[in-house]
């Protein structure tokens, strides 16, 4: 059996309405001064102003940084570095998809621990702790809030830096159904056929262990039941909600085993031509299943 080493590192809060403990919650963490990370999407989309009320409620102070786009940069960070280090800020929340979460991250790293996100590329190269974390996450896709991973493009190369540390991990990630609807269907198209592919590509990677095989094994039943079904019908909260939880599932698969020629494809796709991951991703994967079935 191959070895493993698992660390829960996130306290998974799932359920509908769970969003409205965000302050409690970030109490919890002794938060007082919160830099909110969210896209300008989310700002529209009146998740913000939600945030901001639940934190505001348990009287904290609150800093939205929202200058950021999918697929954040190098540069992106930096200005959230410059945006939140003269506030003493002792708590961050990334809400919203992957670019959010990633984003958080990001700046966690830079802000706690000096340099330029270029120094974190690779694993455990964080050499001070990091502030508490907690992700909202409004997409079924990603998985970025079980994972210590940010992912940041170089803006010269546009190469994808895979920037990881144990204590980058979100402290708490609040799943709730509901924050997934208001999404366009193309948008929960691509996002869900990414969490299919981390369930999928886990599963069948060299690095899978007992424990990855668990969640690679729970994340593709609830992705593959309910995919169709929150593409029929977006207001389907249950199936939003198996969605939402096969995602974050499928993200603990990919930290405790690997992701496979998918994916290693499908970067310079979103680097070079621009095209959203989950839709890069939903054009390779059936070719890289063929591929591989010649040796499964
Ligand atoms: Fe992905």
């Amino acid at each position: 059996m191959s070895p493993f080493d698992f660390r829960p590192r996130t306290r998974i809060l799932f359920g509908t309405g769970e969003f409205a403990r965000l302050g409690e919650v970030a109490r919890e963490l002794g938060g007082t001064r919160c830099l909110l990370v969210a896209d300008p999407g989310m700002v529209e989309a009146g998740y913000v102003q939600e945030a901001i009320r639940t934190l505001k409620a348990r009287r904290m102070d609150v800093f939205g940084f929202h200058e950021f786009e999918a697929s954040p940069s190098a540069a992106m960070i930096e200005a959230g570095r410059a945006f939140a280090d003269p506030l003493q800020i002792n708590l961050i929340v990334g809400l919203g998809g992957g670019s959010s979460m990633d984003c958080a991250k990001g700046i966690n790293f830079v802000l706690s621990n000096g340099g330029t996100i270029r120094d974190y590329w690779g694993y455990g190269n964080a050499k001070r702790p990091m502030l508490p974390m907690i992700a909202v996450p409004t997409t079924a896709g990603t998985g970025s809030e079980a994972q210590t991973y940010a992912v940041i493009s170089d803006d010269a190369t546009r190469v994808k830096m895979a920037c990881g540390d144990a204590k980058a991990a979100f402290r708490v990630a609040i799943l709730d159904p509901k924050l997934t609807v208001s999404q366009p269907a193309a948008l929960t198209a691509a996002t869900g056929y990414d969490a299919i592919s981390h369930a999928l590509e886990t599963l069948v990677s060299t690095r899978r262990n007992a424990i990855s095989e668990c969640f690679s094994r729970e994340a593709w039943r609830l992705l593959n039941d309910n995919y169709e079904r929150v593409l029929a019908n977006p207001s389907d909260l249950e199936a939003r909600g198996a969605m939402l939880a096969g995602a974050s599932l499928a993200g603990l698969a990919i930290e405790n085993s690997m992701l496979g020629a998918t994916h290693a494809c499908a970067y310079p796709l979103t680097a070079h031509y621009d095209i959203a991951h989950g839709v890069a991703i939903a054009l390779l994967l059936p070719h890289v299943v063929e591929w591989n079935s010649q040796v499964a």
